[in-house]
């Protein structure tokens, strides 16, 4: 792990219960996957942790170039195989706990790796469809911050595992698409490619936007960012999840109804392909 300028073991890490990220999720995370040593977007990533940092007025200012070489070392000394890296500055540790912004406390500065699967090819055979939730988005009006504090997004994932599923789908009041308890959600309909408009109902993600700049690259389909309506996700042809650690997954049914014909769609194993071969 590395924590506050040094590397260690992580039975050898300590940080104070008195930090914020502890006491209030006063915290900024990101998670970038790596593969073999070739970071995926990692440009997009660190440019998100910085607007992060300044919208809830962390003064953490640690370059691209910066991030970049205590990432490398980190993955060097995690073997440099196919992993994530969670990243994570929190407000720092103050002595009282009050939740006015301290003064002249320092950020905490924490990261590891961890292992993540091999990258999906999107070749026949390969897919490892799931089956979601539905429910109401509960979380608060500012999804569009990498914040750590995750209770409403654990709350909602919790949800779709008591269902007996393995991710759980949000919606508004308004029963619009919003996104997933930890990803980003695509439809195909009739062969387009949509997903819901960046705004503070979800999070802006890397591999949601690596892949709209990939299939308007590489691919003939239209692709839109609009408004989705429940009703529209119900009769999908086909529904994806997106992530950094699991890139596009096929969603088969939801609330165990199933989607389209019920097996992984064909504009899937080509999405996937695509993003497999331009993703770096
Ligand atoms: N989750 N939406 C939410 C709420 C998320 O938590 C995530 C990522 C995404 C996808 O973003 P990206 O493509 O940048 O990973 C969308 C991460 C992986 C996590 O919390 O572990």
């Amino acid at each position: 792990m590395y924590l506050n300028g040094s590397f260690m073991p992580a039975s050898e890490a300590r940080i104070s219960p008195m930090d914020r990220g502890f006491l209030f999720g006063d915290g900024i995370y990101e998670v970038i996957p790596s593969y073999q040593g070739k970071l995926v977007g990692f440009t997009p990533h660190i440019d998100r942790m910085q607007r992060g940092l300044a919208e809830i007025g962390i003064q953490f200012d640690w370059s691209h170039t910066q991030w970049l070489d205590m990432i490398k070392e980190l993955l060097m000394r995690n073997g440099n195989g196919d992993l994530g890296v969670y990243l994570h500055v929190s407000r720092g540790t103050d002595s009282k706990r009050g939740h006015a912004f301290p003064v002249g406390v320092t950020p905490t500065v924490f990261a590891f790796a961890f292992t993540i699967n091999p990258p999906p090819t999107g070749l026949p055979g390969s897919a490892k469809p799931i089956q979601v939730a539905s429910a109401s988005d509960l979380r608060w009006k500012r999804c569009h911050i990498k914040s750590t504090a995750l209770l409403g997004n654990v709350l909602h994932h919790q949800q779709g595992v008591d269902a007996g599923y393995q991710e759980t789908m949000l919606f508004n009041e308004q029963d619009e698409l919003t996104e997933g308890s930890s990803c980003n959600a695509f439809i195909v309909k009739d062969s387009v490619i949509s997903t819901p408009p960046l705004d503070q109902q979800i999070l802006p993600g890397i591999t949601r936007l690596l892949l709209l700049q990939i299939l308007r690259k590489h691919s003939t389909l239209p692709v839109q960012e609009r408004v989705i309506s429940k009703a529209e996700v119900l009769a999908a042809d086909e529904v994806w999840l997106t992530s950094s650690s699991k890139e596009l997954m096929p969603v088969i049914a939801i609330d165990g109804q199933p989607v389209g014909s019920g097996e992984v769609g064909a504009i899937w194993y080509q999405a996937q392909q695509l993003f497999a071969a331009h993703k770096f």
